[in-house]
């Protein structure tokens, strides 16, 4: 990560000159709570150690200029007068700026290079690091004050109308929220969090990247979520204090089948249980019972495949070949679905173990490459100094 860090600033003195800020945004894991967020419900993902690096720093006049170190690409825009752009990337930038002003903060121009190593569509947050990095790094360049919950809502706001993704919050919280070798488990109704240890010294939180990527993902995504809308204005129908599917109980779903029908009774199921399990998973956490942990995290997964019926192929084979390695206390399809990444609980002990077998296998079976990383958990987006860019 420092030498990225260093790279990225060699970058900006380069292409602008001058000595910037550097911004660190990582990416995230969710250990367990899928597509509980935008139904109110709880979530527990951590902060991760890859990264977006931002170099960034003030600049006279209302241009801005932005450099994507990666894909070695440019955009400009004013301060005045900017829209949609067909690039996609400068969208979740724009849209960070747009959130600002419309807020009634004063920006002026800036120049700001940016490039990390979150593979990008892979279910680890890219987006949400873009966001909520540049909504960070503007508060401190222009030092506009904003804290730190209204970075989260404005983060989340430049994908829900700038980039025109519905996500929850999940993302953009735990990018600003994230703490070194702690999981936060987050109310998304309250706003409400409590951070539990998750140091990593007897297991790893491995990541196993099918490489599809999701492009049904966003269409997808938003028909769930008008589903469990649709859900709750039937059982609202019946109870009143129904305001989102975090209400339901399975009682009253079960009450209800019939006016659900199939379907929705299995899409709203499965955020109950979800809900449940993310509860019960943070009491394994407090008694250190990593064997009921991850049998949850099969739970979840085996209710993402059945009910909710976001996962894939790929991803259903890695989940059954993760269960027969030794070492494994769970796995799951981890983000909005259809692709990405799985998330597994591993021994660290049979690590090495772990990786050349699931790599193997799933070459054997599917005929494609699995792309493996072992997240280690880091602090959410913060300031780094030059000194430590250089380390
Ligand atoms: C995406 C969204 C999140 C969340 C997950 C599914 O990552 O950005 O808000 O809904 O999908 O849990």
């Amino acid at each position: 990560m420092e030498i990225l860090a260093a790279g990225i600033q060699a970058r900006f003195r380069e292409i602008f000159g001058g000595s910037p800020l550097l911004v660190r945004s990582p990416g995230r894991v969710n250990l367990i709570g899928e597509h509980t967020d935008y139904n109110a419900g709880f979530v527990l993902p951590a902060a991760i150690d890859k990264a977006i690096l931002f170099a960034i720093r003030e600049r006279p006049g209302r241009r801005c200029r932005l450099f994507a170190a990666d894909l070695n690409e440019r955009h400009e825009f004013d301060l005045d007068g900017f829209q949609r752009d067909s690039k996609h990337w400068p969208n979740y930038l724009m849209g960070v700026v747009d959130q600002i002003l419309r807020e009634g903060y004063t920006l002026g121009g800036f120049d700001c290079v940016f490039g990390g190593n979150i593979p990008i569509g892979a279910g680890l947050s890219s987006s949400a690091a873009l966001e909520a990095g540049l909504a960070a790094a503007l508060n401190e360049i222009f030092e506009l004050n904003i804290d730190k919950l209204q970075l989260v809502h404005l983060a989340r706001r430049a994908e829900n109308e700038f980039v025109g993704v519905q996500c929850g919050i999940m993302d953009q919280f735990i990018n600003i929220f994230g703490m070194k070798d702690r999981a936060v488990l987050l109310d998304c109704r309250s706003l409400e969090y409590q951070y539990y240890p998750f140091d990593g010294k007897e297991l790893s939180v491995v990541l196993c990247d099918t490489g599809v990527r999701r492009e049904l993902a966003s269409s997808e995504y938003n028909i769930r979520r008008a589903q469990c809308e649709s859900a709750v204005s039937i059982l609202q129908q019946f109870d009143k204090n129904v305001k989102s599917l975090r209400d339901a109980s399975l009682d009253l779903l079960e009450e209800h089948r019939q006016a659900l029908g199939a379907l929705l009774f299995r899409r709203s199921a499965y955020v109950v249980r979800e809900n449940l399990r993310v509860l019960a998973a943070c009491g394994d956490l407090q008694r250190g019972d990593w064997q009921a942990f991850g049998q949850r995290i099969y739970q979840s997964h085996e209710g993402l495949r059945d009910d909710y019926e976001v996962s894939s192929p790929e991803l259903n084979l890695l989940i059954e070949l993760a269960a027969g390695i030794p070492g494994v206390l769970g796995a799951r399809m981890m983000g909005a679905g259809f692709g990405g990444c799985t998330i597994n609980l591993v021994k660290n002990k049979q690590l090495e173990n772990f990786t050349g077998s699931i790599e193997e296998s799933f070459r054997r079976q599917s005929g494609k490459n699995v792309a493996i990383h072992v997240a280690r958990i880091q602090a959410g987006t913060s300031v780094i100094t030059a000194q430590e860019a250089h380390v």
